[in-house]
This record gives structure tokens, sequence and C-alpha cells, in this order.
């Protein structure tokens, strides 16, 4: 059995004090949702005051990019030693805004992941098509490009506790969610390459997130999925009573 995981990306919104508010009202919303791994990535800035905020509770904190160098002459960057230090247990890679608006490419995208699973953090691995390379009838090339080229070099045994996410790129932030259907081929095939490469046993247990416009209203379906092992929530992660219902399944 695969263990469901909500993830909430906050992108760039909540300063300390907001996400130190979202926190405190999400906490006892999801109290129960022992059967659920639930995670908040907030900015690297408010990830240490998080820190005393989710002890105890059911939430983990993730960060939503890492730099694959462990220390050096990098201005700007965080490596996953420093985020570790800050309190990340998980680090999303490989976003499809960080690969349309910072140059991320398969390549940088598979040093981060090496970094990441050397820190020792989790990876919420992120790919995705862009609606032109759908209409183009490219999906499933451009999915297996970015699998592939994102876990180059790593072992069976490394690839264990990756988590994929499969973010259409026109889902992202337009309100308009794949239909469950579109969702699940997209998972299965994303499954079946994870299995080409580690595996049925591996396949069997990699978890694979949705993400693009995830609602309480949608969840649901998309959960009935029997790829589909939990999401990757934007906008609706903001709040917590949304935030919370998809925990939930949408209950
Ligand atoms: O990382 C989350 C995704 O980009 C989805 O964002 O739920 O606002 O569409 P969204």
């Amino acid at each position: 059995m695969r263990k469901p995981v909500i993830a909430g990306n906050w992108k760039l919104y909540k300063t300390k004090q907001e996400a130190l508010s979202l926190v405190e009202e999400l906490a006892p919303l999801v109290a129960d949702a022992g059967q659920v791994e639930i995670v908040v990535a907030p900015v690297f800035t408010v990830l240490p005051s998080l820190v005393p905020a989710v002890a105890g509770t059911q939430i983990n904190l993730a960060a939503q990019d890492v730099f694959w160098e462990e220390e050096g002459a990098y201005t700007g960057e965080v490596s996953s030693r420093m985020l570790l230090d800050a309190g990340a247990s998980y680090v999303i890679i490989g976003h499809s805004e960080r690969r349309e608006y910072f140059g991320e490419t398969d390549e940088t995208v598979n040093k981060k992941i090496k970094a990441a699973l050397n820190g020792p953090l989790i990876p919420i691995f992120c790919i995705g098509e862009t609606l032109a390379a759908r209409e183009a009838g490219e999906t499933f090339k451009v999915l297996e490009r970015q699998v592939k080229g994102g876990l180059a070099g790593i072992g069976a045994a490394q690839f264990a506790p990756v988590i994929i996410a499969y973010e259409p790129v026109w889902a992202i932030g337009t309100g308009k969610t794949a239909t469950d259907a579109q969702a699940q081929e997209a998972h299965a095939f994303i499954r079946g390459v994870v299995s080409e490469l580690y595996g049925a046993a591996a396949a069997g247990k990699v978890r694979i997130l949705y993400g693009g416009s995830v609602k309480p209203e949608n969840v649901k379906g998309l959960m009935a999925c029997s790829d589909i092992d939990g999401a990757l929530v934007g906008g609706a992660s903001l709040k917590a009573a949304s935030f919370a219902s998809i925990v939930n399944f949408g209950q």
C-alpha cells in the first residue's frame, strides 16, 4: 500500500507571521489525518520559524528548491545541508515554474535530485507537459524524457524515497484540472517508465502525486484513480480550510 501524500506548495506567498497563522489554523483541522503524509512548502526564509509550530503535528516541512553543491561561492543559492539545518525534510525539485522562469533543465533537476538524496531530503520531483506538447501528441515523449533525465545515474536503492509529481503545465493555476482519466493515463505511463528503470516492485511503491488546480471539489475523483497517490496543491493550499479539506479527500 502506498501512503498518500498531500503537499502544499506555497510558492511566493506567506510571510513568517502569515505562515505561522496558517499552520496554527491548519494543524487542528488535520490532526486526525494519520493515514495521509502532509507536507507544506513555504519560502526558504520562513522554514526555521515553522519548526516549533509543526512539532507534534501531522505537518512536515519542504523547501521549494535546492542547489546541487553543498557549499561554496554560489551567491544566492541554498544547499540541502542548509535546508536540513533550517528544518526541511522534503524538497520540491523541477517545478514547471522553475523550468520556465529560471532555466531549469533535466540536467539541473538531476543534479538537484542527487543532492537532495544525499542530504538526505525527500525529493518531490516535478514533471509535466505544456499545452503545446499535449496538443502535438507529445505528452508521453516529454514525460519519459523528464523522468529518465531527472533520474539519470540514480540507482534503485537511492531512488526509493523519491516522490514524483505530475503537473500538466496547462492545469497549473488556470482552474483547468486534468480530467481524472487524463491524469490516471499519465500516472500509469509514468509508473511504467519507473518500472522500466527500476523494476515492477519499485514502480509499485513510488508515490506519484497529481498537481494542477486541485481543489476540495475535485480531489476525491483524482484520489480514486489507481495510480494517483496524492496531490501537490498550489492555490488551494494557501487557506487552512481548503487545504484541510483536500487532506481529507474533499470531506
Ligand atoms: O505546485 C503546485 C502546482 O503548481 C499547482 O498549483 O494548484 O495553483 O494549480 P495550483
